[in-house]
């Protein structure tokens, strides 16, 4: 595991040379945990008060007409409307941007809008798109009817690809698309060696990084030029909010970005704003405690013998395991299981009385949840052929015991209900 998540024990100290090797002396530059808890706040231009201020804004005055015929080419740089930025989305958006490494992002109303701005600020008619098999349904959605509508043709690509993505490039070719690990079957992607393909082409490489977050991947570190998450999981945390944001690496493809959501007028709220700006200070805790909980029952349901295999880059069985050791610090606590055949009425009685995982899409928030899934529907490069169902778990902060005990009776029924 990363040295950022070892913990010490109750009475235990630190060398300090410890602490030396921690700190970068050369750049000075923050860690991860110290930004997240830092980034965004500007506490001596706001009366002390160390949270941002919530501003509810559309229409933002200009005192003198020379202002007022200056806004358009001051657009990104200063306030001239509510949609187009407020000291509310800039808190956020400088927050995230510093908690990767980029240059600046763009905070849009969700993950989802954030990955469809994303790809429309770089893709015309007569473009070719490369995407990874394994995106987010709606991601997949999107290329296979708005962007096919509009002339864009779609490539899905093999997850495991890895530097052989260059035979699948094109002359047309625009945009990579990646998502790392996949949706519901958490496949770990080679992203340098992708991105080096791309990079040598002028080909622009985007990923979604929801599953990481800006503390267990840094995209931009490893070539990638834009950086998405749906901050309506982790970052926001409480399942309580859709917010979504784009991480550039420079100055161009943040224009690329921000010009494409003003023209398409998609912005933030400033309530869902201020609640990623709050959820980013607990986020470090709360990411130690969701991998910590999600490796013991990962485990625990790898060691099941109603379960064929479990999907999870943190497990030393992962085929992901090696790539994911390369390139990340932690694991989220999301992860699938691949349950051996069994009849829908004894999937059904497992699920249906679980008492703290209740059946939902969505994942991130404090809460556990479980949903049914099969790949076999979303996938078109990389047939999915497992024979039994699939159980996406999401492993929320509750005490793990507690979750094995409940998982643990759902499987009693399950094997009650196939002896009747
Ligand atoms: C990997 C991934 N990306 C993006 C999204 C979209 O986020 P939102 O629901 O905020 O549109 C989701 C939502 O489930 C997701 O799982």
């Amino acid at each position: 595991m990363h040295a950022r998540l070892r913990r010490i024990g109750p009475g235990q100290t630190l060398p300090f040379d410890h602490f030396l090797l921690r700190f970068d002396t050369m750049t000075h530059r923050r860690r991860p945990e110290t930004s997240l808890a830092h980034a965004g706040r500007d506490p001596w231009n706001n009366h002390g008060i160390l949270n941002p201020p919530v501003y509810h804004a559309s229409t933002i005055a200009s005192r003198t007409l020379a202002d007022w015929e200056a806004r358009e080419s001051r657009r990104f740089e200063t306030y001239t409307y509510g949609r187009i930025g407020t000291p509310t989305s800039e808190a956020f958006e400088s927050a995230m941007a510093e908690s990767e490494g980029g240059y600046r992002a763009v905070s849009v109303s969700s993950g989802l809008s954030a990955i469809t701005t994303a790809l429309l600020a770089f893709l015309k008619g007569g473009d070719h798109l490369l995407m990874v098999d394994t995106a987010y349904g709606p991601t997949r959605r999107f290329c296979d009817v708005m962007l096919k509508r509009y002339g864009v043709e779609t490539t899905y690509y093999d997850p495991l690809v890895g530097a052989d993505i260059a035979a699948l490039v094109r002359p047309t070719t625009r945009v990579i698309f990646l998502e790392s690990p996949g949706s519901l079957t958490f496949e770990v992607q080679d992203v340098p060696a992708i991105a080096a393909v791309a990079r040598d082409r002028g080909i622009v490489t985007m990923i979604d990084n929801t599953w990481a977050t800006p503390l267990f991947f840094r995209p931009i570190e490893h070539g990638v030029d834009l950086s998405i998450h749906a901050a309506t999981k982790y970052i926001c945390g409480h399942s309580d909010v859709n917010l979504g944001v784009v991480i550039a690496r420079d100055h161009e493809t943040f224009l690329k970005v921000k010009t494409a959501s003003s023209v398409l007028g998609v912005c933030a709220g400033p309530d869902d704003l201020y609640l990623g700006a709050r959820g980013l200070r607990t986020l470090a805790a709360r990411m130690a405690r969701h991998q910590e909980n999600a490796l013991t029952v990962a485990g625990w349901m790898q060691s099941r013998p109603e379960v064929d295999r479990v999907l999870y880059p943190a497990l030393p069985a992962d085929p992901g395991h090696a790539l994911w050791r390369r390139d990340f610090a932690g694991a989220c606590g999301l992860f699938s299981a691949v349950l051996r055949p069994v009849s829908k009425p004894a999937l059904a009685a497992m699920v249906d009385g679980l008492e703290l995982f209740p059946l939902g899409a969505s994942w991130g928030g404090y809460e556990s949840l479980i949903m049914t899934a099969d790949p076999a529907h979303t996938r078109s490069a990389t047939p999915w052929t497992a024979e039994g169902p699939m159980l996406r778990l999401h492993i929320g902060l509750e005490d793990p015991v507690d979750l094995i005990g409940d998982l643990t009776a759902g499987f009693e029924r399950m094997a009650a209900h196939a002896t009747v």
